[in-house]
């Protein structure tokens, strides 16, 4: 038996994942009935031990797409009790809440402490408004909060998530790394960004993945696609918007008619279809495959992020109207919240399974 390689997840909580994931890891191998579903099949029969960082790595290489488990002539009620999908998001939270030490609490408690930081940026963000109030003759949200404090407030949440995010990705690398590890080359990056931008995985074996029940569809593909190109969309928004404002001094708000006006609807839109989806086959899905735990883990980040959707199409639709200072107030302090939590909780998956994805892709070649 393999111990720990460079690092190991702590507490009894990691230690139970941990011994689960490689009893599971360990069936599978020498059975390998699942082979042509997804990635982590192929990564696995490339190993004959399983190091706690082979094992955090084909955590997070899984999409969790059920297929396997469906498929599995060894799970419950069989004595063997294999369940993939499970044992892989087990260990998966387990990495969440290691890559941001000291914030246990956070994944234990992952909706009242989103609502609890929701909450608390909204207030920051009206005090804020209080003090220091709008530009005198601004338009649009700088009638609001002045376009410097804006800038700053805005500045302020963007540096906190970006050195998060940084932080996390570099104790991911720490948790998953092996003492064979093999090299990430151009070629596998770009391999890498190609799988996780379609979500292949999420395809299963070409059918489509397990959404709630036996029966194979792309649902949770497309909703996952609408949600998180949405995101990117209205990111994209932002960034020409700034690029208006501060180079070419072409001062917000942009009519819809326009590249920022255009993707922030787009996005946003998308956003609040993908997110409604996703929430919709949480509701009806299998419970055998995930926990309370995950669930609740998955819904703040989703009920975080239609917050911030939704009120930045309300700031749209509000313009003018007495509505707009409280959507505005509401809107930034929900970014805020999001930049805020984005190190802390689900969100750091897209960057873990962007890494697992292109390793798994060196380690093909
Ligand atoms: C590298 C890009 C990404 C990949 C490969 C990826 C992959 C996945 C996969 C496989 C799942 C289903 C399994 C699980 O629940 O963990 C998932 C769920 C989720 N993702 Fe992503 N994701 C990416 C980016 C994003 C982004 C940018 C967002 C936010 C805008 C996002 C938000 C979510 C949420 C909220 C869930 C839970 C949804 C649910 O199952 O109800 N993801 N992601
Ligand atoms: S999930 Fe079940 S059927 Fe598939 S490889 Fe593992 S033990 Fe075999
Ligand atoms: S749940 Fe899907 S992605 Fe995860 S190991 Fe099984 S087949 Fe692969």
């Amino acid at each position: 038996m393999p111990g720990p390689d460079l690092a190991a997840l702590t507490g009894a909580k990691g230690a139970a994942a941990l011994d689960e994931a490689r009893r599971s890891m360990q069936i599978c191998n020498a059975c390998r009935y699942c082979e042509g579903y997804c990635a982590v099949f192929p990564a696995m029969t490339m190993r004959r031990e399983f190091s706690d960082g082979d094992l955090i790595h084909l955590a997070n290489l899984c999409h969790g797409c059920r297929d396997c488990f469906y498929a599995c002539q060894y799970a419950p009620p069989h004595e063997f009790g294999i369940n993939i999908p499970k044992a892989m998001g087990d260990l998966r939270m387990e990495t969440y809440a290691q890559a941001a030490p000291g914030t246990r609490w956070l994944v234990d408690r992952p909706l009242s402490a989103t609502a609890l930081l929701l909450a608390i940026m909204i207030a920051i963000a009206e005090t804020y408004r209080r003090l220091l109030g709008g530009d005198a003759g601004g338009q649009g949200f700088y009638a609001v909060i002045g376009r410097e404090a804006m800038i700053a407030f805005g500045m302020t949440a963007a540096t906190i998530a970006a050195a998060g995010l940084i932080f996390g990705l570099l104790r991911y690398r720490a948790l998953a790394r092996t003492k064979a590890m093999a090299k990430v080359s151009i070629t596998s990056w770009l391999k890498g960004t190609g799988d996780a931008a379609s979500l292949r995985y999420l395809g299963g074996g070409g059918a489509g993945c397990n959404d709630t029940d036996e029966g194979f569809g792309q649902k949770r593909r497309i909703f996952h696609h609408l949600m998180a190109w949405g995101f990117a969309a209205c990111f994209a928004a932002t960034s020409v918007g700034a690029i208006y404002d501060h180079l070419l001094h072409w001062p917000a708000p942009y009519p819809w008619l326009s590249v920022p006006g255009i993707l922030g609807t787009i996005g946003g839109l998308g956003m609040i279809i993908g997110i409604t989806g996703l929430l919709w086959l949480k509701r009806i899905e299998d419970r055998a495959v995930s926990t309370p735990a995950s669930r609740a883990f998955d819904t703040s980040l989703l009920m975080l992020l239609l917050v911030v959707a939704a009120t930045g199409i309300a700031i749209r639709l509000a313009h003018e109207s007495s509505w707009f200072t409280v959507t505005v107030v509401i809107h930034l302090g929900s970014v805020a919240a999001l930049f805020v939590a984005m190190p802390l909780g689900k969100f750091m998956h897209s960057g873990f399974r962007y890494l697992a994805l292109a390793r798994h892709a060196g380690e093909q070649r």
